[in-house]
């Protein structure tokens, strides 16, 4: 499939939009200073804390916000357990637990996963969700593929 161009300029801070890419869908999340600042902060109760698992993101995303730039996350939203599409529990609606400012949380068999689309341990999926490679074609446009 084609590189999909998307714009990012109208995403509010805490808010998401989706697009699509080779089919599937993609989250962006504007991230708030908040968010990121929590992605170390629950590295004990995650499977892949540093993403060592190399097939789930370019190189360039193996960091604590596995992004290019911390405040914005791209994600395959595709669960990696059977394939269902996790749903966003971004704040206020978070339920992932004390102190946590949300995640994602499938509705087929109950994985949950961070804003960083890491899977929390004791998910029946096995590894963190997919970083597409991206890149930035100006501070609000990315290139996804
Ligand atoms: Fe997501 Fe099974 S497909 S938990």
């Amino acid at each position: 499939g084609a590189p999909v161009e998307v714009d990012i300029s109208k995403i509010a801070p805490g808010e998401m939009m989706t697009t699509e890419w080779r089919g599937k869908p993609v989250w962006i999340i504007n991230r708030t200073d908040e968010m990121t600042a929590e992605l170390t902060k629950h590295n004990d109760k995650l499977s892949d804390p540093n993403s060592d698992v190399t097939s789930q993101q370019p190189s360039y995303c193996k960091n604590p916000s596995r992004a290019i730039k911390p405040n914005l996350a791209v994600i395959v939203g595709i669960c990696t357990h059977l394939g269902c599409s996790p749903s966003a529990k971004l704040q206020p609606k978070g339920d992932m637990g004390d102190s946590w400012t949300g995640g994602f949380s499938c509705p087929c068999h109950g994985s949950k996963f961070d804003l960083a689309g890491r899977v929390l341990k004791g998910s029946p999926a096995p590894i963190n969700l997919v970083v597409p490679p991206y890149k930035y074609l100006a501070d609000n446009t990315l290139l996804i593929g």
